[in-house]
């Protein structure tokens, strides 16, 4: 969000091409601040969206004409964008560059998301840029070319077989917050309880609910506010570093010392990742 922000972009349109697993989406962060539209497949299942899309329909977004393909088998609601001119292709998870979404979870198919990849995507045009949803390795795209030749699960020579058998075998650990994940994702993100907007600080909140404000804000307006640095001793120790006057009461003390705290004004708490709270 905050380079979102910071590039001055605002998006019309936030486009979901599936539930994610693995971890929470911004969608519902990104439209409350934006005013954009959020949309996705409507076998997705996603409370509240703006725009349903339906699979293998076509969608006008600004003055582009997307098509909407079903590629399910990562997930049974996952969608690909194409734009015919200039030849791109959004692919979420379905294709990755040289590799594909997993099909473990989810009620993932393999042989789905053969299928997607097989049937919808490799018949693009060799030129077709690929945008995936992912890349771990810092690479941001790769055209249906290269993936239908080079990607060593599903390109050249592999067959069904060989696709399927590589997939059952990478034994790959569940994702860790998918019970956390998939629930607020079939909600875009949205937080169970709001924080109201506060009008003494310019405050943010994380989806965890965590209120915050930038330390840029804190170090002009330390007159409005009282700091209360809550590093540990070992953190303290490891980073020494001080901001005068700031009185130190470590998280772990904090319960037994809270008489210590002054009421005046609004008390900000300074973790070790330098965010005020
Ligand atoms: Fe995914």
């Amino acid at each position: 969000m905050a380079l979102i922000r910071e590039l001055g972009i605002n998006p019309s349109y936030c486009v979901e091409t599936h539930y994610h697993a693995d971890h929470v989406t911004a969608a519902w962060l990104l439209r409350k601040e934006t005013d954009c539209q959020v949309t996705a497949a409507a076998q997705s299942n996603i409370e509240g969206l703006d725009l349903v899309l339906r699979h293998d329909g076509g969608q006008q977004f600004g003055d582009f004409d997307l098509q909407v393909l079903a590629t399910p088998g990562h997930t049974p609601d996952c969608i690909s964008l194409y734009l015919a001119d200039p030849a791109m292709v959004f692919t979420g998870d379905c294709l990755l560059i040289r590799g594909c979404g997993r099909t473990d979870f989810q009620t993932g198919s393999v042989s789905e998301l053969y299928h997607s990849i097989t049937s919808h995507l490799f018949p693009l045009a060799d030129e077709t840029i690929v945008y995936p949803g992912h890349d771990y390795q810092g690479r941001t795209i790769s055209t249906i070319g290269e993936e239908r030749r080079l990607n060593p699960r599903i390109g050249g020579d592999a067959n069904e077989q060989d696709f399927t058998g590589f997939l059952e075998n990478m034994q790959l650990p569940h994702p860790k917050n998918f019970d956390i994940a998939v629930p607020a994702n079939l909600k875009m993100g949205r937080p169970d309880t709001i924080p109201v907007a506060s009008s003494w600080a310019p405050v943010t909140e994380t989806y965890a609910g965590i209120l915050e404000v930038s330390p840029q804000w804190v170090a002009g307006n330390l007159e409005k506010v009282h700091v209360l640095d809550v590093r540990t001793r070992v953190e303290t120790d490891e980073e020494p570093a001080r901001i005068a006057s700031v009185r130190l009461i470590p998280l772990d003390e904090l319960r037994d010392r809270l008489d210590e705290v002054p009421r005046k004004l609004p008390v900000m708490a300074l973790c070790r990742s330098g965010n005020a709270r």
